[in-house]
């Protein structure tokens, strides 16, 4: 969707050409070949050194797009000697322009710590050992560290004989732990957790000797292949440097997922952030009136504010967009794409992010449906 001077001026939907899909659409190859495998990037869409990229994880490449989404091709965003790349998850320190992100690959013992400068031309990257193949979809970056999650969802190499679409299984066996990395260099301490998988990280930050990490975390069982048998919940982990514990606390317990934050505050102290309350969540749940909501999350009071929207509306996450000249950390809008039943097609609809249950500020209807998607960015021109 492009949004200028108070108009929707064009919305666009297309395929990541990989070489299957150009295969499968009977068009020549975009970009480079490469060997190996080469599926869709579907989980992420961000901006980097004003170019565009669309973002999986494991081993898989990036793809870089053009400006109307024309896809230029695989591309070596933070691309290491042996094979990592930036994948979904990836964090802007909005203080230094860096890219930083954690790769895995269940084919390893060790994960990566990779940082892309701002133009987007050199990078670093840091080992760190993780045995046991577990499932690494996000991580936490603060000021001064990395903080990684090594949880008991664990690759499965049986699992896909087995019919289950995602390879990683809950593995009782594995130690849950989280790793604290310092950005200046030195080695990674680990704490232990209670058994959880945390699939995203809302926001952390450093305060004092302690690291605070707002995640949303599901119970013990949760397995990737049955995402609606498990509530995820939004918690906060403080980590305290001193006596190496980490206090646990449950902020909401309504399902929500897909936290976001204005990202002027990604890996400093924030007071507010925004998670999306779906009816995927809703299939095992006896309070199912709590679906389809935006919410907002004040982590100072303890309260939140929810934008209830249709039956079957199917919010998907929203985006933060500070307004021009913001100086509060909650002024600017959330823009989420909305499922509108009665029209059967989607909105971009944007609500203010002070006044969350209010009125939208906007609703633009498209001409169809939205599939479902996962992240997705706004990218200032
Ligand atoms: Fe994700």
């Amino acid at each position: 969707m492009r949004i200028r001077d108070g108009r929707a001026e064009w919305y666009r939907n297309r395929w990541v050409r990989s070489s299957s899909i150009s295969d499968q659409l009977g068009e020549p190859g975009h970009g480079r070949a490469i060997t190996g495998p080469d599926f869709g990037p579907n989980v992420h869409v961000i901006g980097h050194a004003g170019r565009t990229f669309a973002l999986v994880e494991d081993l898989l490449r990036p793809y870089e797009l053009g400006y109307e989404l024309d896809t230029v091709g695989p591309c070596d965003l933070g691309r290491t000697e042996d094979g990592f790349s930036v994948n979904a998850h990836a964090k802007h320190d909005p203080h230094t322009g860096e890219l930083h992100a954690v790769a895995f690959y269940s084919g390893l013992d060790y994960v990566k710590h990779i940082v892309v400068d701002p133009d987007g031309s050199t990078i670093q990257a840091t080992d760190i050992p993780v045995p046991g193949r577990p499932y690494m979809h996000d991580f936490a970056l603060t000021e001064r560290f990395v903080v990684v999650y090594d949880l008991p969802v664990t690759f499965g190499a049986a699992a896909p004989a087995s019919g289950r679409w995602i390879p990683y299984v809950w593995n009782p066996e594995h130690p849950p732990r989280i790793g604290v990395l310092p950005r200046s260099g030195g080695p990674i301490r680990w704490f232990e957790v209670s058994p959880c998988f945390v699939g995203h990280t809302l926001n952390a930050y450093d305060d004092g000797a302690s690291i605070v990490i707002d995640v949303i975390r599901f119970g013990p069982g949760f397995e990737p292949a049955d995402i609606g048998g498990n509530r995820p919940m939004v918690d906060r982990w403080t980590i305290d440097l001193d006596t190496g514990k980490v206090d646990e606390r449950r902020i909401d317990d309504r399902p929500q997922d897909f936290p976001r934050v204005n990202e002027s505050l990604v890996s400093r102290p924030h007071r507010y952030g925004y998670t999306a309350a779906s009816s995927l969540y809703a299939a095992h749940e006896p309070r199912a009136t709590f679906t389809n909501a935006l919410i907002k999350h004040d982590f100072a009071t303890g309260r939140s504010e929810a934008h209830q929207f249709a039956h079957d509306a199917a919010a998907g996450e929203a985006v933060f967009v500070p307004s021009a000249g913001a100086t509060a950390e909650d002024d600017g809008y959330l823009m989420s794409f909305v499922h509108s039943p009665e029209r059967g097609a989607a909105d971009l609809v944007i609500l203010s992010a002070q006044d969350v249950s209010g009125d939208p500020l906007a609703r633009i209807h498209l001409p169809g449906r939205v599939p479902l998607g996962f992240h997705g960015s706004w990218l200032t021109d």
